[in-house]
Formats: C-alpha cells, structure tokens, sequence
C-alpha cells in the first residue's frame, strides 16, 4: 500500500478550476492535462516555508535548483546536461510561441498531427505557415512519417516535437528517435522538442530518451523543453525551463523572450526543488497507480462497440477513436451523459476525443461507466 493517497477525492470546483469549472456540476472533466491528486507533501512543505518568508519580490533561480534538475535529467533521462544551458520559463507555451519567431516570417513550421493544440495555434499565432504531418501506421503503433519529414524539413524551417507524445501516448524509441535525428540532422532546420511528459511513461521497460541526448550533434539545431507540472501537478505555479546545449541558439531564444515573458514565479522555484529532490516515492507510487487506471479504461474501452483505441504507452492520456461509433458528435454526447472530454477536433483529428485519467479511482470508474452507458 502506498502511503500517499491517490484514492482521495478533492473538491476543486471551489478553487477555481479550468479543469473543473468548464462544466455544470453534473459532468466530471477528464480533459485538460491537470491531475486531480494533491501534489507531493514535500511540495507543500516547501511552498510554506517559503509563503512564511514574506517577501514575493523578483528572484533568480537559486543555483541548487539548477543543480537539482540536472541530476534528475541525468538519473532519469541518462543526459548529462550543464547549468549554463538552462532557460527558465514561467510556461512552455509561450517559449513554443516565441521558437516560432526563429525563423522567418512566412517559414513552415511542422508538425505531427493529431498534437496538443498550440502546436498547431503557434506558427499561426505567430505569422509562420503550419506544415502538418499526420503520423502514420508502422508495426501496429503511430509512427513519424520520415518520408514527409525529409521532404519538408528544411534549413528554413522549424518542427515542433512531442515525445512523450500528446494525445497518443506514444514514447518515441531510441531506434526511432536515431532515424528522426538522421533526417533532422541532414536537413538542417530547427527542432523544438518539447518533453514535458517525460516522467510520465507507464509501461514496463521504457524509458524516456530526449532526442537531444541521442543525438549531440543536433546541438546547434534543438531546444528542449521539460516541465515538472505535469509530473508533480504544479501547472497552475508556472514554471518550465529550456535545455540548449548551443550558446547561439539559447540567446536567440533568450532575445524572442525578453520583455514578452516576465520572471518566473517566486514561489516555484522552492515547490519545483522539493519535488525533484524530495518527490521520487510519491512519483514511483503515482506511476503505479496511473498505470492501474490506464489499464481500467482499456478493459472498459475494449468491450465498447466502434471504439478503437491504444493503451497509451506514456502521458495520463487516453487518446481514442469514435469514428466508428456512429455518432456524430461523440464528446458533446458524452458531455450529456456527464463527461467531459478534450476534442479530437482541436488535436487536428475530428472524431476522436482524449480521456484524461489522472483522477483518485472512484472518479474514474463513474466516468466510465457513464461513457459505457453512453455508447451502449
Ligand atoms: C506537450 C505539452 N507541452 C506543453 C504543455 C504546457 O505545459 P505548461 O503549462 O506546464 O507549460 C502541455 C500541457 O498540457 C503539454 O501537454
């Protein structure tokens, strides 16, 4: 038995929750990529300690948490990162928003389709020409279309990467992520590679690999972007960071930033520390039980006619297709029978809908029985 309590049921409608205050009280959200679990104790320790201080003015980042995050790139990853090439980030979102102004205006930016939303919102946002490429059917699983990518990826150009992939779950291999740096590294354009979900892999025998450790000669080429608010259930702190080996490159990117983002919050920096530091049983114990979860919906999935769907390998996403339902509009029907899911529709990939199973069991098992009703 572990000794944190995922099966604890928290209200949030009262604390002003995207996630749960988008619907009426009779819907259960299993859509934005936020977790219903209280974050780690060493977390909350650490965000009181500093609360006590009572200060909240600008602040740097203190050099112990650079130092944190590099053992845990390094232990967790195998990528053996220096302190100089990190960015901080009060979000990832904007930090994808301002690669796009890395290349020219007009220049194609790339993308796998389906993909989280701004992916595709931010070479439009940002005045640069979307190039999306569907992944494709490989060995009974959703592959890079590497064909496609060769001939679109140009020195001009930018691709926007998921691994672990957002909304299909997939954790990219290492043999996969070597042909990808091949092409990459031929043509010669740059590559975001955002790994926000790298501490979320599920299944037995795989590990997360960031495409920049496979491939160092990529250096001049690639941003990395981690998070630790999926993982710890810290979005709502804001604070991610950049990893960019290439001087030249970390200032461009620092110069898209500067005067756009502000400092990141002062109450992060302490919260984001405990958890790497403090936070690997709680994480080992979530891992468990998001894996227990995971394998729930795929049996109630399983028996549901015209659902077709993969056990995602990585992320707390169930990603699925309702095409073969019959209905047509499939997540406004599920929100009338009382859940609420993301749309495929937003991902580039009407017909389908994302579940979000990061919630304590009891929520869970409702969700689907409603979504079984649902579709009987
Ligand atoms: C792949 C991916 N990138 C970026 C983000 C944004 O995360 P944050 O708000 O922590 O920057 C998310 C959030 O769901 C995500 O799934």
């Amino acid at each position: 038995m572990s000794e944190y309590d995922f099966d604890r049921v928290i209200e949030r409608r009262d604390a002003g929750s995207v996630k749960w205050n988008r619907y009426p009280s009779g819907v259960l959200p299993l859509w934005v990529a936020d977790m219903d679990f209280a974050a780690p104790p060493a977390v909350t320790r650490a965000l009181q300690r500093r609360v006590a201080h009572g200060i909240y003015g600008y602040r740097f980042a203190p050099d112990s948490l650079a130092e944190a995050v590099l053992d845990h790139v390094r232990d967790r990853y195998g990528w053996a990162i220096e302190a100089d090439w990190l960015v901080w980030l009060p979000g990832t979102v904007p930090a994808i928003h301002a690669a796009c102004r890395l290349v020219e205006p007009g220049a194609p930016v790339l993308s796998t389709t389906p993909i989280y939303p701004p992916f595709l919102d931010a070479p439009r946002n940002m005045g640069r020409a979307l190039v999306k490429l569907p992944l494709i059917r490989g060995g009974g699983q959703d592959v890079l279309d590497l064909d496609r990518f060769e001939k679109t990826f140009t020195p001009q150009s930018l691709f926007l990467f998921c691994n672990p992939h957002n909304p299909t779950g997939r954790v990219f291999s290492e043999a996969e992520l070597t042909d990808l740096a091949e092409c990459a590294l031929v043509g010669g354009g740059l590559i975001v590679s955002d790994e926000l979900h790298a501490d979320l892999v599920l299944e037995p025998g795989l590990r997360h690999r960031p495409l920049a450790a496979i491939a160092p000669e990529l250096a001049k080429q690639i941003i990395t972007l981690f998070a630790p608010s999926k993982t710890f259930n810290i979005a709502g702190l804001g604070l991610g960071y950049a990893v960019i080996p290439d001087a030249a490159l970390r200032r461009r990117l620092e110069a898209a930033i500067a005067g756009i983002l502000p400092y990141v919050n002062v109450l992060a920096y302490d919260a984001v520390e405990a958890a790497y530091r403090e936070g690997r049983d709680w994480h080992a114990a979530l891992i468990e039980y998001l894996r227990d979860n995971r394998d729930r919906v795929t049996d109630v999935l399983g028996e549901l006619p015209g659902v077709k769907a993969k056990p995602p390998e990585g992320t707390y996403l169930y990603w699925m297709n309702l095409r073969g339902t019959g209905i047509e509009n499939p997540v406004q029907h599920l929100e009338q029978q009382g859940v609420g899911l993301s749309d495929g529709a937003a991902f580039g990939a009407p017909g389908f809908a994302r579940l979000n199973f990061a919630c304590p069991r009891a929520t869970l098992n409702e969700a689907l029985q409603r979504i079984a009703a649902g579709f009987a």
